[in-house]
């Protein structure tokens, strides 16, 4: 396994080394950002049953069960910041060597640090949609309609009930996670940070990439087709990654 240096030296060769570098994250790159995953120990899922709180199906029916159970841990996350990952994986996309970002965080943490081709395959948080009429709100307000007790909030040019942009468990995938599975099977190497790989269809992507490369704290799905297996911190791995590529004047 060799220590972390070394892991790192290797991961900053087969970046230099790869035409078209797709990084995919989950959770793990935002919990040094203060917000908690899903399956690590006291992650979100041991606190939340997903599959009642996050379904589709449960929000058709009951959407008051997201509103009281879902939304209030989501509240906190549209006030964390990017932390060293993201402001890493954000420069390496400017020198080249990270052609885009697959995501399956809906923190919007990527573009706040600067990148700029970012796919959000789990949507995002930053509206929300009237299951009638189709019109759009943004979340700020979403939760101003919760907060001032309207649950489920309503459109006022309908009445139909407002369901957030982000992607529930059995909702269809967006666009952006056929934009992923392009951009994943041209990739020459996949970087994979922080995520279990647990989650279908998205731990679709690392078998149509070419390389595979994981940065992760715990084990995954995929360890055993990994190339390259870096288990640290992202912050700590993304930051030595920058200073070997600067001390080797390979980034500016
Ligand atoms: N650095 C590196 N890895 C980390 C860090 C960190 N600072 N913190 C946590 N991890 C690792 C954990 O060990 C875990 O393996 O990140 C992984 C996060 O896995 P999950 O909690 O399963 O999150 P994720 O893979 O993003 O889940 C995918 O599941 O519930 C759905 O829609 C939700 O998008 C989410 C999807």
């Amino acid at each position: 396994m060799g220590s972390l240096q070394e892991q790192v030296a290797k991961l900053a060769e087969k970046l230099l080394a790869s035409q078209r570098t797709v990084v995919l994250t989950g959770a793990g790159v935002s919990t040094e950002s203060g917000i908690p995953d899903f399956r690590s120990p006291g992650g979100l899922w041991s606190k939340v049953d997903p599959l009642y709180a996050f379904s589709a199906e449960t929000f058709v029916k009951r959407p008051e069960v997201f509103y009281q159970l879902g939304l209030p841990h989501l509240a906190s996350i549209t006030s964390a910041k990017p932390n060293r990952a993201h402001e890493v994986l954000a420069a390496l996309e400017k020198t080249g060597l990270v052609s885009c970002v697959v995501t399956q965080n809906v923190d919007g943490l990527h573009q706040q640090a600067g990148s700029s081709r970012v796919l959000e395959v789990h949507g995002h948080l930053r509206t929300a949609t009237c299951m009638e009429c189709g019109s759009k709100i943004s979340w700020d307000f979403l939760l101003e309609k919760v907060f001032a007790g309207q649950i489920p909030p309503r459109c006022t040019d309908c009445r139909g009930i407002f369901k957030p942009d982000c992607v529930f468990f059995g909702d269809s995938m967006p666009q952006d996670f056929d934009e992923a599975i392009k951009e994943s099977s041209a990739s020459e190497l996949l970087v994979v940070v922080g995520s279990s790989l647990e989650v279908a269809p998205v731990n679709y992507l690392p078998t149509v990439a070419g390389e595979l490369v994981i940065i992760n704290l715990g084990p995954t799905m995929a360890d055993h087709k990994v190339s390259l297996k870096v288990g640290g911190k992202a912050g700590q791995v993304m930051d030595l990654l920058w200073e070997n590529l600067m001390r080797n004047g390979l980034v500016s």
